[in-house]
């Protein structure tokens, strides 16, 4: 039997019983994951090995330093994945890995590993986007979320509102204009000489700080649309923290902190509660790495409770990237007869709207 027969064979297997064990990879930045999924719900094991020590001497992630150390890493961590899941490679039922968003060299590392355990298993391959991976880290920590809901998306490099209207429909609310949330949380951190990544650490900063004491506006963001902006909000503190120093004043970098973040955490509480009311949702969902703030997900789950609104939220581990997510997403690809041909490349400027393929 040729590959592609065997992982028809496979993929028409996982639609008839709806019974699908996943190998997932997620290499798409700086942390080399991989898990076992079954039934896009249950994790059977999750392993995420962090390359941050590696890129916090250089304050952010060099590309090239990435795919080197995943390209060591990789083999090691999805033997682990699948010790941990007491799961034997004959055990599998397809393999899915992230294709994009994110660095060329760092997602190929994944990508062709993937390609080369699919062929020599015979198991249907499955090229995942990141994105999708973060909304359904949801699936994982509530299992009885189910679409339509609001997804609040925000990470290092994406700050999206959309409305999930089934497992593989979605409608773009509202995004950010420039800056993603947590690249400007990253950015800010760096000016206040916090260490890398800096939305953990501007999150322990501003936990000592006054939110209201040092404030942020930005007309655009207290506008009626969706779309967001945090350059310019990003700039004015770069701003005043440097004219702070010039003039000698002393800098209360904890208030800085806690200003910055509640601007960010408001704004985009008060966007994506908008939006999910416009859209008619019963359901929020945040996802992506900047979910792990907790001050978020009080605002935006007091915001919620407010208006009637389900909110959910993944647990934390769930919530940066992790290769469980990209398991769970997969599923549901699988389930709807997808599959990717060997021939699958890493696409760094992924989108989830085939209209915005750029
Ligand atoms: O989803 P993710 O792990 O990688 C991308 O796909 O970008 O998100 C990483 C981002 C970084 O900007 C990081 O600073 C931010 O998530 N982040 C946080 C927290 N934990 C991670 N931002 C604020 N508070 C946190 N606790
Ligand atoms: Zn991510």
């Amino acid at each position: 039997m040729t590959y592609s027969a065997l992982a028809d064979e496979k993929l028409r297997q996982i639609q008839e019983t709806g019974r699908a064990r996943v190998l997932a990879i997620e290499t798409s930045c700086d942390e080399t994951a991989a898990a076992v999924v079954e039934g896009g719900r249950t994790v059977l094991s999750n392993v995420i090995y962090s390359q941050i020590p590696l890129h916090r001497r250089y304050g952010g992630v060099v590309p090239e330093l990435a795919s080197r150390n995943h390209v060591g890493q990789v083999g090691a961590v999805v033997r682990q994945a699948l010790a941990e899941a007491d799961t034997k490679k004959d055990e599998l039922d397809a393999i899915a890995v992230t294709s994009g968003p994110g660095l060329v060299g760092a997602l190929l590392v994944g990508v062709s590993f993937a390609k080369a355990f699919a062929l020599g298993g015979g198991l249907p391959l499955l090229g995942c986007n990141h994105i999708l991976g973060h909304i359904a880290a949801n699936y994982l920590s509530h299992p009885d979320l189910e679409p339509p809901f609001t997804c609040l998306i925000v990470s290092g490099g994406h700050t999206h509102l959309i409305e999930v209207e089934d497992y593989a429909r979605f409608r773009l609310l509202g995004r950010t204009r420039d800056d993603a949330a947590g690249e400007a949380l990253d950015k800010v951190a760096r000016a206040l000489c916090l260490p890398y990544p800096g939305g953990p650490e501007l999150e322990k900063l501003a936990l000592s700080g006054d939110p209201h004491a040092i404030t942020f506006h930005s007309a655009f963001n207290e506008g009626k649309g969706f779309d967001m902006s945090f350059s310019g909000i990003k700039t004015a503190l770069i701003n005043r923290l440097y004219t702070m120093e010039q003039r000698g004043e002393t800098v209360n970098r904890a208030d800085l902190a806690a200003g910055f973040q509640y601007t960010v955490n408001h704004t985009l509480t008060r966007k994506a509660i908008r939006a999910a009311i416009t859209a008619g949702s019963g359901s929020l969902a945040l996802a992506g790495g900047v979910s792990a703030n907790q001050n978020l997900r009080g605002m935006l789950s007091a915001a919620c409770a407010k208006e009637g609104i389900a909110f959910y939220c993944p647990q934390p581990v769930y919530c940066t990237d992790n290769a469980a997510m990209i398991g769970a997403a997969a599923y549901y690809q699988l389930m709807a007869g997808e599959r990717s041909e060997l021939s699958l490349n890493a696409y760094p400027n992924l989108s989830i709207f085939d209209e915005d393929q750029t």
